[in-house]
């Protein structure tokens, strides 16, 4: 019998138990784990579909399920964003150039839990803009989640974000956001990459949701091409994102989606 009432703030925006956050943990464990392991098969060469193939392996071996295959008629375990593709790139044969960076983007399902998380990766070395691109906007990602606590709004997590970005001269993409989640892939609220402080509803203990900015080297607006799907900056410039699942604690978040081997960041050189 179901006695774990779901509780819905007054946004709509569903609180759940002290118990779920283990469920959450274990399905953004998997989703990372997959993302540190897809790291060596990115080099100049690859293609985006042989990538998209092995996380599909990854996904299957752990007895775990795709939420991106069949998801409005999406058929992919992955999503593969290379260079000005913002979001939603759909792996294929196209092979990866020196110097191109792309975001790769897994959700999957553990025990009907949601963990859904993104990083950038680089065939070869990436250029000076291109490193600096990826390094702010995952800071970017940071002040974010640092403003994630009860007692703030949406509105502080946006701002922080926006703040941060602007002030490298990079945009915030508008046009796509990050998303409730947990037992399903996208519930309320809406989470929005730019905003103003103290805006948006109060973040409470209990919300799993996702943070997953979009930085533009140029300007922020976005086209989606004819496969209804890949979003692409309008002015051709690079963009990239870095997502995390987390979930508002007492004084804080749990972040559902880190690496185990501290490879969410890219390190460059050596
Ligand atoms: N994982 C993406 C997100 O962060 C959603 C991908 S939906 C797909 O919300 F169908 F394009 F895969
Ligand atoms: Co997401
Ligand atoms: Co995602």
């Amino acid at each position: 019998m179901e006695t774990n009432k779901a509780h819905l703030t007054k946004d709509g925006i569903r609180l759940y138990q002290p118990d779920d956050f283990a469920g959450m943990a274990k399905a953004g464990a998997l989703a990372a784990q997959i993302l540190d392991s897809i790291a060596e098969h990115v080099f100049p060469g690859q293609s985006t579909g042989e990538i998209d193939r092995l996380i599909t392996q990854m996904v299957d071996e752990a007895g775990a399920t795709s939420a991106t295959i069949g998801y409005k008629g999406y058929q992919h375990a992955s999503c593969i964003s290379v260079n000005h593709v913002v979001c939603h790139g759909i792996p294929g044969d196209k092979k990866l150039k020196s110097g191109d960076i792309l975001n790769i983007d897994v959700t999957v399902i553990v025990d009907g839990w949601f963990g859904d998380t993104s990083r950038m990766y680089v065939a070869g070395a990436p250029s000076r803009k291109a490193e600096r691109l990826i390094e702010v906007t995952h800071d970017a990602l940071m002040k974010g989640i640092e403003a994630a606590k009860p007692g703030n709004t949406f509105g502080d997590i946006g701002h922080a974000i926006q703040l941060f970005a602007e002030s490298h001269r990079m945009s915030v993409v508008r046009d796509f956001c990050g998303h409730g989640l947990g037992r399903v892939f996208h519930a309320p609220p809406n989470v929005l990459h730019y905003g103003r402080p103290g805006t948006g509803a109060r973040l409470e203990e209990g919300m799993f949701f996702t943070i997953e900015p979009m930085i533009n080297l140029g300007r922020p607006e976005t086209k989606v091409l004819a496969d209804d799907w890949t979003a692409v900056t309008r002015d051709k410039s690079l963009s990239a994102q870095f997502e995390h699942s987390i979930g508002i604690t007492a004084d804080g978040c749990e972040v559902f989606t880190l690496s185990q081997t501290g490879k969410f960041h890219p390190t460059y050189g050596v």
